[in-house]
């Protein structure tokens, strides 16, 4: 690659290695394990220092033109594939923490995120503290002696909060913590934390950068010396690793990252837009939004508003299940979009996150990081506006 290449080359060129072939398209190695011309070379890639192929558990060629292909994107040095959003979270974790760690959290997270720092890091003894993730100074008061990661989400998974990743890094460097952010929402199409300073970023690769719901994914980027000495051994003794069948779906999918962000970026404004004007919502979170409570760091940190949409339903006054019956409402009112817990998909998907995605978050969490029973997340696609508003209004309506 190319240094001064601009993100759109990256996108669709970065990374590629031709066999003797000549192929155009990347080449998909569907391989478990590579063959050795003698005892001697197996010895050889077996060293840490070899950069060759041994066992797809550890490295593949697909795999490898995704990682350098995501890494250029992102803008980092190094990158590792893994076989789920979820298993880059775990693999970093697990790279990153000892038994006695703790970590500050932004309180905005997606549910599986949660359950993982609760009940499964917490059985090795790692803790978390979980902190409104729009105020940096609350993550100063909550670092300890023992603090060694703050992780965030930017913007939030349904909330749209927005956390400032130059202030964050400024405070974890200040007590020696690594910032990792979680960048599925806006991907590096729209935000680029690395250049704002976060140590590591992580992907569920499985929603806007393969943006056509096909393949579950993941990955992390940042320097070498974080991937490779840190997070590789996990991957390559733990084994979460990516398929190469994934890894050539997802660089065929970042090929056309910048054009599906910008576009469903653009209806999701317009959308989110509407649903403000609509009189039986009674707010709307979006970052796009002139009315988002960090409209000006939105505008710093993020090239656009990215393309999932939270809104609040108003409720008859009586009580919750007034709420959730609304939101139930809206969701099965969609016959256009569809009913999934996907999101980043070029069709549109609609959720009720506090019954599926934030489900198993408890209720005092859930409700401290403002998932109440009225809220309802579209994730919107490519198909037309005007199509997606006529299909959202039958279930508002009620009709
Ligand atoms: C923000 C965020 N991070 C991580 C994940 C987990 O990703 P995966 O489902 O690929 O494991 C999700 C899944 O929805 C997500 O929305």
């Amino acid at each position: 690659m190319n240094d001064d290449w601009d993100f759109d080359t990256r996108a669709v060129r970065a990374g590629t290695q031709r066999t003797g072939f000549g192929e155009h398209a990347e080449a998909l190695f569907m391989t478990s394990s590579f063959v050795f011309a003698n005892a001697a070379e197996a010895a050889e890639r077996f060293k840490p220092s070899s950069t060759g192929f041994v066992y797809s558990r550890f490295s593949n060629p697909t795999v490898a033109m995704f990682q350098d292909r995501l890494a250029a994107l992102e803008g980092g040095e190094a990158c590792i594939a893994t076989s789920s959003g979820m298993s880059a979270i775990f693999t970093t974790c697990l790279g990153l923490l000892d038994a006695g760690d703790h970590v500050v959290a932004s309180r905005s997270l997606f549910g599986a995120t949660v359950q993982l720092f609760n009940t499964i890091l917490a059985r090795f003894g790692i803790t978390t503290t979980y902190v409104d993730p729009t105020d940096p100074a609350v993550w100063a008061a909550a670092t300890r002696a023992n603090t060694k990661l703050f992780f965030v989400e930017t913007p939030s998974n349904p909330t749209a909060e927005v956390a400032d990743i130059a202030a964050l890094k400024s405070i974890a460097a200040a007590h020696g913590v690594l910032l990792a952010v979680d960048n599925c929402f806006c991907t590096p199409a729209l935000q680029k934390p690395l250049a704002l300073g976060a140590d590591l970023v992580i992907h569920s690769a499985t929603k806007f950068l393969d943006g056509q719901g096909r393949v579950i994914g993941g990955a992390v980027v940042g320097g070498s010396a974080l991937i490779h000495d840190k997070l590789l051994p996990v991957l390559r003794t733990a084994g979460p690793s990516l398929s190469p069948f994934n890894a050539w779906v997802l660089l065929k999918g970042l090929e056309t990252l910048s054009l599906r962000m910008e576009r469903q970026s653009a209806h999701a404004l317009e959308l989110a837009r509407w649903l403000e004007r609509h009189e039986r919502v009674a707010k709307v979170l979006y970052p796009g939004l002139d009315s988002h409570p960090q409209a000006e760091l939105v505008r710093r940190q993020q090239s656009a508003g990215g393309a999932v949409i939270g809104f609040v339903l108003k409720g008859d006054g009586a009580d919750d299940s007034t709420l959730r019956t609304a939101a139930w409402r809206v969701v099965d009112g969609c016959k256009l979009i569809s009913i999934t817990a996907n999101l980043g998909d070029t069709r549109s998907t609609i959720t009720h996150p506090a019954t599926t995605t934030h489900g198993r978050v408890p209720v005092e969490a859930r409700e401290a990081a403002g998932i109440g029973e009225g809220l309802v997340r579209v994730a919107v696609g490519l198909e037309n506006v005007e199509d997606l508003k006529r299909d959202l209004d039958h279930g508002l309506r009620g009709s």
